[in-house]
């Protein structure tokens, strides 16, 4: 261990200290019952924690049944989903990992099938298994697309509420032990159908020009600060542009960056699309990294710590990002999936853990051994 990469040098923000540069994505599991976890997410999110990441990101979790994108989405809505986040948040600290979590209204994208199922709005074949359709909202009456459930317009009292209900969620994510909390203000999500003057076609303080569209994000941002002890980091997931015509796009990014920071957001998670689709990631003809440029801008505009987020691969390249001056943090989705001690092999492929110190002691005693072993071997020479 001679030398110390950046993806494993720790970052402080506010109070917490991230071991390392390396953080799971937010991912739905379309998992959970009524909102609530169980041993399915702790098994999921724990074996990352165990796998060497730095922050471990619970899914979209939502704000209010409505909110959810499926009936399998997590929730805390009520106090009594606090318990058994605990357990995992709990979990994830043992391992020496900072637990983190996503707080989302899925807006006019609620109320869908699990993808496996059709990633479509429900249908007739998902009534047999109970997930029937919920009335859903957005900031203007416009459906994603034909054969969506078309939402209904919020008023501004609404608006106040699901404001409140962001904050409400964000004390009991706090309350559940987790040290990071991220607003999910991308993939076209009520957050970001808000920012969008694709979707947001309001002429009241919540729409028109930029500044009236920003509004709701800087408000929810606001209410979620004000809700977690200031210790706490707060982060804040956007998609940098829609990637449609007339869409929200950079510059627009960088000024909500600015003004996200300006109220106590510390870190700004960039992400793009998403915003008529009912999948984030459908769209799959986009090379590795092909989110960080979006990052790099964001972080030397809006001068805000950035996470870069979308097929970064291997320690390697997620190193490469971070000596670039891309990002602060990186975010692993996929590849996590693929390979959940995806932390440890980076470790390794950037030469830097060369005796598996990393690893839990359950196994990295034994991989240690077993290298030194096989090392010593005739067959290795
Ligand atoms: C199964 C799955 C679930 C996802 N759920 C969420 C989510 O809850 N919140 C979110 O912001 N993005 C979500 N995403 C997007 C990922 O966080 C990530 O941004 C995306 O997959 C690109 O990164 P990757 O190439 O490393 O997978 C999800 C992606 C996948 C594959």
């Amino acid at each position: 261990m001679t030398h110390m990469p950046l993806l494993f040098t720790p970052l402080t923000l506010r109070g917490v200290k991230l071991p390392n540069r390396i953080v799971l994505a937010p991912m739905c599991q379309y998992s959970a019952r009524d909102g609530f976890a169980d041993d399915w997410h702790l098994v999921h999110l724990g074996r990352y924690a165990m796998g060497g990441f730095g922050c471990v990101m619970a899914e979209a979790t939502a704000i209010c049944p409505e909110g959810r994108i499926t009936h399998g989405d997590l929730g805390l809505w009520s106090d009594a989903q606090i318990q058994p986040l605990r357990r995992v948040a709990d979990f994830i600290r043992a391992q020496g990992a900072a637990p983190a979590i996503q707080i989302a209204h899925a807006g006019r994208k609620a109320s869908m099938q699990k993808p496996w199922h059709g990633n479509g709005p429900l249908a007739e074949s998902d009534f047999a298994r109970g997930d029937t359709p919920w009335r859903i909202v957005a900031p203007s009456a416009i459906a994603v697309d034909a054969g969506y459930i078309q939402p209904d317009e919020l008023t501004v009292d609404a608006i106040q509420a699901l404001i409140a209900g962001y904050g409400a969620a964000t004390a009991r994510a706090d309350a559940a032990g987790f040290d990071v909390v991220e607003a999910h203000g991308a993939h076209g999500y009520l957050i970001a159908s808000f920012l969008s003057p694709i979707t947001n076609r309001r002429s009241d303080a919540y729409g028109g020009d930029r500044a009236g569209r920003m509004r709701f994000a800087l408000e929810a941002a606001t209410a979620m600060r004000a809700a977690l002890p200031s210790q706490k980091p707060l982060f804040f997931r956007l998609s940098s542009v829609d990637g449609a015509e007339g869409g929200w796009d950079m510059a627009d990014t960088v000024a909500l960056s600015g003004a996200l920071k300006a109220l106590g957001v510390d870190v700004i998670d960039c992400s793009s699309g998403g915003l008529t689709g009912s999948s984030t990631t459908r769209n799959s003809s986009r090379g590795p990294g092909y989110q960080a440029p979006y990052a790099r801008q964001t972080r030397e505009e809006a001068h805000v710590p950035t996470m870069a987020v979308g097929l970064i691969l291997d320690g390697p390249q997620a190193e490469a990002l971070l000596q670039g001056g891309y990002c602060d943090l990186i975010a692993i989705g996929r590849e996590a999936l693929a390979n959940p001690h995806w932390g440890h092999d980076a470790a390794k492929a950037l030469d830097y853990d060369r005796e598996f110190s990393r690893w839990p002691e359950q196994s990295g005693w034994w991989l240690d051994k077993r290298a030194k072993a096989m090392a010593r071997s005739p067959a290795a020479e």
